[in-house]
């Protein structure tokens, strides 16, 4: 029998994707069908070289992996750094994790576990919902933190009180869902003032190598840890990079004190990355060439996507970067979740920007991950029918 949280207890929210739901069924009535551009996970091949690896690994991994990583995997992490940011780290200052989900939300439970003293999380007010649910499955205050006109971090916003009692601040750039670009000013300008009152900064930079300027130019991005070590942590993932997202593959970076406790931590909890993903990994890692490959293909998609927006009655309203456009609609009377709806109807799925904080409800977030035939067949068959015509209303599952 099912039984309700005692008063008071935590009952996790519906997950922000199943809000889709009643939307994906009506995307899936569209001649063609769905073209499912609300999740950011990707559809294209898994690198070569990373599939051999594994099948490779398979015979030698009857026993149980390390949790921190295997020095090989721990290795070709330090490498990519170096090689992608210049920056020296050493490999055992490199921890792995099983995909970085588990790691965004278990990190403030686990710092907190650490320091008792502190308790809040501080993230970007429009972000990857798992930021608020990790301080949430921590026992901690999850307190957003507004962001500028180029979607950076305003911290000039945040209450002493909760820069007092902050154990933790996010950063996330290139950003999801804003397309905000990783830039050196706005990651040290954070670090800085993270630094200057004792906060421990977790940098998710999963998306650093889709990081384009104005002009749609790749631009080089940045990592907090060029800016410092002490008290920082750089979060990576293949999941984006090698469209690794299924193998469940990311490591965190820096702070040598922090680095060993949660290493420790992490290794009495058995958080193990099985062994043949960690060859495939450090395969992945050890590997530039298919990653231009990517960046090409997102590139490619976002220049034909944005071209297309007035077509359907959007603005593009993001930053340049991260595989995501982040539009609004060109009527200051529709909402996100009206233009979600009126995307669905002509099959086009997206997700309304509410699910990524208060702060996005005038927005939608479109992932660029299908192939560009099928970004031409959503957007053609939505700009058939004027954006007016489509119109269902702003109604929210
Ligand atoms: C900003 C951000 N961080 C972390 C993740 C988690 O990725 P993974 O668990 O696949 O490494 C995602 C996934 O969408 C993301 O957008």
């Amino acid at each position: 029998m099912p039984t309700a949280a005692p008063a008071g207890g935590f009952t996790p929210p519906i997950y922000p994707y199943a809000r889709l739901d009643a939307l994906k069924t009506r995307a899936a009535d569209a001649p063609g069908g769905i073209v499912d551009l609300s999740i950011g996970t990707p559809n294209d091949p898994v690198p070569g070289i990373v599939v051999k690896a594994l099948a490779e690994a398979g015979p030698g991994s009857a026993g149980y992996p390390r949790a921190i990583g295997g020095p090989v995997l721990r290795g070709a992490a330090a490498g990519w750094m170096e090689r992608t940011f210049g920056v020296v780290v050493d490999p055992v200052q490199v921890v792995n994790c099983i995909g970085t989900k588990e790691l965004v939300a278990s990190l403030p439970h686990l710092l907190r576990l650490r320091d008792p003293s502190r308790d809040t999380v501080l993230y970007p007010a429009v972000s990857y919902p798992t930021y608020a649910m990790g301080a949430a499955l921590g026992g901690c205050r999850a307190v957003p933190v507004p962001l500028d006109d180029d979607w950076h971090l305003d911290l000039s916003a945040v209450a002493e009180e909760d820069a007092a009692r902050a154990l933790l601040l996010w950063l996330n750039e290139p950003g999801n869902p804003t397309g905000s670009q990783s830039a050196p000013a706005p990651m040290a300008a954070a670090v800085e003032w993270a630094g200057a009152r004792g906060v421990i900064v977790a940098s998710d930079e999963c998306y650093v190598e889709f990081n384009w300027d104005d002009a749609g130019e790749p631009v080089p991005g940045a990592t907090a840890l060029s800016v410092d070590v002490d008290g920082v942590l750089a979060v990576h993932s293949l999941s984006k990079r090698s469209n690794m997202a299924g193998y469940r593959c990311g490591f965190l970076a820096g702070d040598g004190d922090l680095v060993a406790y949660l290493g420790s931590v992490r290794t009495h909890a058995g958080m193990m990355v099985p062994g043949p993903i960690q060859a495939a990994a450090a395969a992945a890692w050890a590997d530039d060439e298919h990653v231009e490959v990517q960046r090409v293909r997102y590139a490619e998609r976002r220049r034909y996507a944005k071209s297309r927006l007035g077509d359907v009655g959007l603005l593009d309203a993001g930053g340049p970067s991260s595989f995501y456009l982040w539009a609004r609609s060109a009527d200051p009377a529709e909402n996100g979740w009206g233009v979600t709806a009126r995307l669905a109807e002509g099959g086009m799925l997206v997700a309304a920007g509410d699910l990524y904080g208060d702060g996005g409800a005038n927005h939608v977030r479109i992932a660029l991950v299908q192939p560009l035939e099928r970004i031409e067949l959503a957007f053609d068959r939505l700009a058939v029918a004027t954006p007016r015509t489509l119109a269902t209303g702003g109604s929210q599952p």
